[in-house]
């Protein structure tokens, strides 16, 4: 089957904070309809939305208590089918979240698990009893805390993440069967396939014993993905699901390494792709424009590059609902600009793999500064906070640490226009909007041919370019210039044709020798050319191809 995916360009969307159709305050699918048009300009042609499913949204939507149905807040199962008409007119394609490895607690399984151990729900989870009445083991939730909560009926359940978030026993195949039903229901209706979340927790270690902990008494729960035996529940999925439809499944697989990956990611893997998440950020740079810092992760990407090449494919991105805003993970605040903003999409959107775009990128949006935890959304952070108090260990260092790094920085409602509330809502916004709106909107940024909207639009344009986009989609990868400091720049070849990206990521110009061929995408007005060399100003970023095939 045709690999369609090969040639996305994904645009991300979190439905709370996208666009609010009817004034709540909550962005909602009515709302996703409304701006079809905008992201069809921009030239996406897939979009993934973050869960709609109803949910007490502990989780923004990560805890699901009805598979089936629509959330009231983002509105019906009918606005998702006008959606789904609207933006198949548009020739969008929409791909879902699935999140299976836990759902609500106050999903009707765990209701009924809850209220009867002998039920057949109670399969669905894992339940404990210990006899000293002492939670079953030592292992942390990815939320703070132990991954076991007790009901009042002295039964410990087993959450990875939130005690809200009860994780589903996939060694159970009636559960598993459910979960197929409902994989396809969701595919039959017309959905474009699945970013698959948090699929390699799905397998537990079932001897559940305590393991050597750092901090004393708890373990990071993170050295427990990608557990064997994972693979036969996975082949199952794809088999009973995936692989009758020709659908896109982009998998979050943390602990998938080298020697896994083809498994998840290969020519026949479980997934189309799985996220590339080994450059996703500078964390622990000093100074992220210092030339190391900027060496480091560059080699960062050419080594997973060089890698997914060989073994498979993968999806690349700077941003998603989980992360800070990539202005602020990779620039120093002094560099932040035009240049630098375009410079970074250059950058990554010319990689092996499927660029993803994540909602306000495209205008360059920002993380907020947050002054306390109380303006913050996020569970993990306000876990992380408590668990911080609790510990006796400052609780401010962890609110400077969420403020750079935390998931709410994604999260704050679509700059719109420069009016109030950004254009967001009419009403009042759930989360706090960013007060830069006036300099940054999607509506002035459309007007302005020069701005950073305007300069996505050919990135974008240029990928899918049937000239180039087999190049793109299947072209060799190779470094160029790779000992020239602060360049980080590569080549895309196949057949006869060569593109190269070459991007200065650096504050000063520099020379480099110059490149064969027609420059077809430029940051900058002009290019400098002198003596066999291009002096590119401060985070240029051109692109070069060898063989324009018309
Ligand atoms: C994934 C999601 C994240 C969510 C978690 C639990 O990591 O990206 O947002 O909190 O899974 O479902
Ligand atoms: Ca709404």
């Amino acid at each position: 089957m045709a690999k369609w995916w090969k040639n996305a360009i994904v645009y991300q969307i979190y439905p709370k904070s996208f666009k609010d159709s009817n004034g709540d305050g909550i962005g909602d699918l009515a709302g996703i309809t409304e701006k079809l048009d905008y992201l069809h300009e921009l030239g996406i042609n897939v979009i993934w939305i973050n869960p709609i499913y109803c949910s007490p949204m502990e989780d923004n939507g990560y805890d699901i208590s009805d598979y089936y149905k629509v959330d009231p807040l983002f509105g019906s199962n009918e606005d998702m089918d006008r959606l789904l008409e609207e933006a198949g007119k548009r020739d969008i394609k929409v791909l879902l979240d699935l999140v299976v490895n836990h759902c609500s607690d106050e999903h009707p399984w765990f209701q009924k698990a809850k209220a009867d151990p002998n039920c057949e729900e109670a399969g669905y989870f894992y339940f404990k009893t210990t006899d000293d009445g002492q939670r079953p083991n030592n292992w942390r939730s990815n939320f703070g805390g132990s991954v076991w909560s007790q009901l009042p009926d002295q039964r410990w359940y087993f959450h990875t993440f939130s005690p809200k978030q009860p994780d589903l026993n996939w060694e159970n195949p009636k559960l598993r069967k459910k979960i197929y039903e409902m994989i396809n229901w969701w595919l039959d209706k017309g959905i474009a396939g699945f970013r698959v979340d948090a699929i390699t927790f799905i397998k537990k270690d079932l001897t559940f014993a305590s393991r050597k902990a750092e901090d004393g008494y708890l373990y990071p729960i993170e050295n427990l993905t990608d557990y064997p035996g994972i693979e036969v529940f996975l082949s199952e999925l794809k088999e009973k699901t995936f692989d009758r439809h020709n659908c896109m499944t982009a998998a979050e697989a943390p602990g998938v390494g080298k020697e896994t990956f083809r498994s998840y990611a290969g020519e026949n893997g479980f997934f189309s792709m799985i996220f590339d998440f080994n450059w996703e950020s500078m964390e622990g740079e000093a100074d992220k424009s210092a030339i190391d810092a900027v060496e480091r992760w560059k080699n960062r990407i050419f080594q997973s590059q060089k890698f997914t090449y060989q073994n498979g494919w993968s999806g690349v991105f700077l941003e998603n609902h989980d992360q800070s805003r990539c202005v602020n993970k990779f620039l120093e605040e002094d560099c932040r600009n035009y240049f630098s903003t375009t410079a970074l999409a250059v950058l990554y959107f010319y990689l092996y793999g499927t660029p993803f775009i994540y909602q306000g990128q495209e205008i360059g949006m920002t993380n907020l500064a947050w002054k306390t935890i109380d303006e913050m959304d996020d569970v993990r952070a306000k876990g992380m906070y408590q668990e911080a108090i609790e510990k006796g260990e400052d609780p401010s260092k962890v609110l400077k640490y969420f403020g750079e790094l935390g998931r709410d920085n994604a999260r704050t409602p679509m700059q719109w226009e420069n009016s109030e509330n950004a254009g967001f809502t009419t009403g009042t916004p759930w989360m706090k909007v960013n007060e830069n709106y006036p300099a940054i909107n999607a509506a002035d940024q459309e007007q302005d041919p020069s701005s950073i909207l305007s300069f996505y639009k050919k990135v974008t344009r240029l990928r899918r370019d049937p000239k180039y986009q087999d190049t793109f989609a299947e072209g060799n990868f190779s470094p160029l210039y790779e000992d020239v400091p602060a360049l980080i720049a590569y080549t895309r070849a196949k057949d006869l044709q060569t593109v190269s990206v070459i991007v200065n990521f650096k504050k000063q110009s520099q020379a480099v020798p110059l490149t064969s061929g027609t420059c077809i995408l430029n940051n900058y007005g002009s290019l400098t050319e002198k003596d066999g060399q291009m002096l590119l100003a401060p985070y240029q970023a051109v692109v070069f191809a060898s063989v324009p095939l018309d």
